[in-house]
């Protein structure tokens, strides 16, 4: 048996939030453990040319607060690359600024659609603009300032459109509310609490009373990111003789949904020493993964949401296992860095594997015989490193195209990955 210590690094969605709130908060905070990866840097840099203090000594990165009313206007338009994040729950915050500022991305940002937060910030008496007539792409332009309270009903379920709105309603007098049909992961409101904020939680409903102060917690810890040990978690039940130890892992309950799915397969995974301690801003614990006979299973709608940005491994992991998986509810992944669906199918068909596609539901043989070919990561992080990973498993070499995409999340992710393909036999 081979024991492999992965290191993942830190939750890329609470990394942008603890940067966006610590900018905005009075005090000086310090961010422990905060991604060093492509998207959580341009956020840094979006609030350094917005005035903000940031400072990056090693793992701490102190942010020096300016208030909810001290940001400047930027010299220049903000450029997000390709961090959707940014793009969809920065203006929240902008909306309540009384300046104009211009958002722009790359060219997969600039395919992405924006309605799902324009539409409530129009509500909430926002100026903001983008290209499009049916859907809206960045660049998006806002002119913030006097917003107005709403009750929002998003009909996605997205922690960023529900962000956006919450944060907006930081700055608008009286009770902003957003319901969702299912809920999503919910870091915003964990960390808006951890920041001094009263909001309430009620189901799938949010609300909080503007116009609102933040307050510095002095110290945050960030836990790393279960998105990114979800590869090495399928990895450690697919590949033989093997057990994977991964630290410090972020254990929210929105975002464990690859833990239950994996489970459900036949996945021998424990988690030891979970814990929420001083400065930890979510629990955490340690996830050990073993070799494991997977089976195929039928995955709902529900557990997808909880799982939203692992359905490309858990299709590697379904492509490998004992008889066919059906997944359900992933039209939100035609709409990520690139077409999920698509970017996975087209691959995973390249590698032998047997899936089949009906608007948002996907079947997947299983028990395939994934072979080696050359295959592209279509600029997406998510599916660049689960092909690597299906490589580990294939009759043959595997080479993934467009590697470089991986530093938005997962800085490190081939020094792990080489402790494992080592083992390829
Ligand atoms: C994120 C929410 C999810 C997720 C994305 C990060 C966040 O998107 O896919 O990677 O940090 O709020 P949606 O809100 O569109 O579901």
């Amino acid at each position: 048996m081979k024991v492999v210590k992965i290191v993942v690094p830190p939750d890329k969605s609470i990394s942008h939030r603890a940067i966006m709130l610590a900018s905005i908060s009075e005090g000086t905070t310090c961010i422990k453990n905060l991604l060093m990866g492509d998207d959580c840097l341009r956020t840094i840099e979006a609030f350094r040319a917005m005035g903000v203090k940031i400072d990056i000594r090693g793992i701490d990165t102190i942010v020096h607060g300016v208030g909810m009313q001290g940001l400047k206007r930027p010299k220049q338009p903000l450029y997000l690359g390709n961090s959707g994040t940014t793009m969809r729950i920065l203006p929240g915050i902008l909306s309540g600024q009384d300046f104009r500022v211009v958002l722009k991305g790359d060219r997969s940002l600039s395919g992405r659609p924006m309605q799902r937060i324009v539409e409530p910030l129009r509500k909430m008496g926002v100026r903001i603009k983008g290209q499009g007539k049916k859907e809206i792409y960045p660049p998006l332009e806002i002119h913030g300032g006097n917003l107005k309270p709403i009750r929002y009903r998003s009909r996605v379920a997205s922690a960023q459109v529900k962000s956006c709105v919450l944060l907006a309603g930081l700055f608008a007098e009286g009770s902003t509310r957003v319901s969702e049909p299912v809920k999503s992961r919910d870091h915003t409101e964990r960390i808006l609490k951890i920041f001094g904020c009263r909001l309430k939680v009620k189901g799938c409903t949010v609300s909080l009373k503007g116009p609102a102060r933040l307050k510095s917690p002095r110290v945050i810890k960030i836990p790393a990111d279960i998105s990114s040990a979800a590869f090495f978690m399928v990895a450690g039940c697919i590949l033989p003789r093997t057990k994977i130890i991964i630290k410090d892992v972020g254990l929210n309950p929105t975002r464990t949904g690859i833990v239950d799915i994996l489970r459900r397969m036949g996945g021998d995974i424990r988690i030891k020493n979970k814990r929420l301690k001083g400065k930890d801003c979510e629990p955490m614990g340690d996830i050990i993964v073993a070799s494991s006979r997977l089976k195929g299973i039928e995955i709902s709608p529900l557990e997808v949401i909880r799982a939203i940005d692992e359905v490309p491994i858990i299709m590697v992991a379904a492509a490998s296992a004992k008889g066919p998986s059906v997944i359900k509810g992933v039209g939100e992944l035609r709409i990520k860095e690139t077409d999920r669906i698509k970017s996975m199918v087209r691959n995973l068909r390249k590698m032998g594997g047997e899936i089949d596609v009906r608007s948002d539901v996907l079947r997947v043989r299983g028990g395939s015989n994934l072979h080696g070919t050359r295959v592209s990561s279509y600029g997406d992080h998510r599916t660049a490193m689960s092909m690597l990973i299906a490589g580990l498993v294939s009759k043959g070499r595997v080479s993934v195209t467009g590697l470089d995409c991986i530093n938005k999340s997962f800085p490190g992710f081939l020094e792990n990955f080489t402790l494992l393909s080592l083992t390829k036999t």
